[in-house]
């Protein structure tokens, strides 16, 4: 059960943190370009397994070699957004770090998965699969956001947000789509324990999407929600606990995006085909193109 972390900036150390509290993993492993910050991040993220779980945290510097024998790689280098930028705008600089990144990370740990959480996660996630074809890349995707989505409705309905069911699909980034039409509260339909307005509806939607964009005004980068949702893709991975998550894959409207998918031993066992209204279906149709445009301008 070892893992790898490429990238120990605030989304690579956030998400090493949660695998300690979590217990994710046996053997942690961080990988920077910059060795120094590896080091410190493993040591500081290492002083929390005595008081939760005995994870064996340690740091590779910046030589990709320690990442043999990972069972999955977390892949969260490159550069964030800035406050007013979107994730769309960072293509062209992670994808040429990811050139240079991915073929050495699948070449030091050839049997791990890779679980890509740059942005724009759908578009590096694709560009993993393709320098990296044995690696079983899968995204992040809209984990996140429908975490962010439950957290929201959960609120409103006053139940626990683990036991409201709801998906955000398509992109991660402005486009993506909230599945109103097949949210459930323990099995019952939203509709049934909760008046949804369009005051409401409004307030949720924009809640979810812009969650990120607050967050960094606020705070200059997002890290701690995500760095949670890639432990548990990570868990879900070493434990096959064969959970239904939201990642990002290939997809039947062309690019990778995400649609509820089974996650366990291997990465994405299989997709579920949600049940959409048709202007979901539309919504994510047009998600699709979006993210089919970028990927077209990128330079092969
Ligand atoms: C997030 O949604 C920025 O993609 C990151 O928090």
């Amino acid at each position: 059960m070892n893992v790898g972390i490429v990238g120990a900036g605030l989304v690579g150390g956030a998400a090493g943190y949660a695998m300690v509290l979590r217990g994710s993993c046996t053997d942690l492993v961080l990988v920077d370009l910059d060795a120094e910050r590896a080091h410190a991040e493993a040591a500081d993220i290492s002083h929390a397994a005595p008081v939760s779980h005995p994870v064996r945290v340690r740091s590779g510097g910046c030589d990709y070699a320690a990442l043999a024998g990972s069972a999955v790689v977390v892949v969260t280098a490159g550069a964030n957004q800035k406050p007013g930028e979107d994730r769309l705008e960072l293509v062209e600089r992670n994808a040429e770090i990811f050139r240079q990144i991915i073929p050495q990370i699948a070449s030091a740990a050839p049997e791990a998965v890779l679980l890509v959480a740059s942005n724009p996660v759908d578009i590096m996630t694709a560009l993993s699969a393709k320098l990296a074809p044995h690696s079983r890349a899968l995204g992040s995707g809209t984990v996140l956001d429908s975490a962010r989505f439950r957290s929201l409705l959960s609120g409103h309905v006053g139940v626990s947000p683990q036991n409201v069911h709801a998906h955000v699909l398509g992109e991660h980034g402005d486009s993506e789509v909230l599945a109103w039409s097949s949210v459930s509260v323990g099995g019952v339909p939203l509709a049934e324990v909760l008046e949804v307005t369009p005051a409401l509806r409004g307030e949720v939607e924009q809640g979810t999407r812009q969650a990120a964009a607050q967050i960094i005004a606020g705070k200059g980068a997002t890290n701690y929600g995500v760095g949670a949702a890639l432990a548990l893709i990570t868990e879900a991975i070493l434990k096959d606990r064969r959970a239904v998550l939201t990642v990002s894959g290939p997809s039947p409207y062309g690019p990778f995006l995400s649609l509820p998918r089974i996650v366990g031993a291997g990465g994405v066992l299989s997709t579920l085909t949600p049940d959409l209204s048709p202007a979901e279906e539309e919504a994510l149709r047009q998600s699709a193109q979006t993210l089919a445009q970028v990927a077209s301008a990128l330079p092969e």
